[in-house]
């Protein structure tokens, strides 16, 4: 069994340098959910998310890469446990018509509705409110 780990470890890097060199083709949303959800930060930071399609208002393109390297996406993308997929106008315009001031708060302090929970911060203790605030615009923008 542990022969097997070199061998592993060898093809994480390769996997590693290839996302670094080959720029990542245009995506809504990245792929790989399970790399985004598990700390991959430490490798390539920032590298992979930024060649998606980027909001030009700055803010939002900081809450893209909250969202898309803070776990956020872990949950929202699939749509996991009842969190609102992104986009998804139907599920997203009764939480904006609450305001997104509201929403902020909620995404922050975290809280349990009806289709299951929103840990506080997304389980990410370490982000600013700031940080959370523009993942909850970015998401915003994206059902308008
Ligand atoms: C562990 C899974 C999980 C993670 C991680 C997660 N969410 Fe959520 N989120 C949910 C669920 C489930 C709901 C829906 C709860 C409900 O309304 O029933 C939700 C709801 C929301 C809402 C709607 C709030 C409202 O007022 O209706 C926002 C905005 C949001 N999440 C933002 C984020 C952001 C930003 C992050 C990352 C910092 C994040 N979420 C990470 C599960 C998650």
């Amino acid at each position: 069994m542990k022969r097997f780990l070199p061998v592993f470890a060898v093809g994480m890097l390769f996997l590693g340098a290839c996302g670094l060199e080959k720029p990542p083709a245009k995506l809504e949303f990245p792929e790989s959910k399970e790399e985004a959800a598990a700390p991959a930060e430490t490798a390539a930071p920032a590298a992979a998310p930024a060649a998606a399609e980027t909001p030009a208002d700055p803010k939002l393109a900081a809450g893209k890469t909250v969202y898309e390297t803070k776990g956020c996406n872990g949950c929202h993308d699939a749509g996991m446990m009842g969190a609102p997929k992104p986009g998804d106008k139907a599920a997203w315009a009764p939480r904006i018509a609450q305001g997104v001031d509201v929403m902020t708060k909620k995404s922050i302090e975290g809280f349990t509705g009806k289709g299951g929970m929103m840990p506080a911060k997304g389980g990410n203790a370490d982000l600013t409110d700031e940080e959370v605030a523009s993942a909850v615009a970015y998401l915003a923008s994206l059902a308008k």
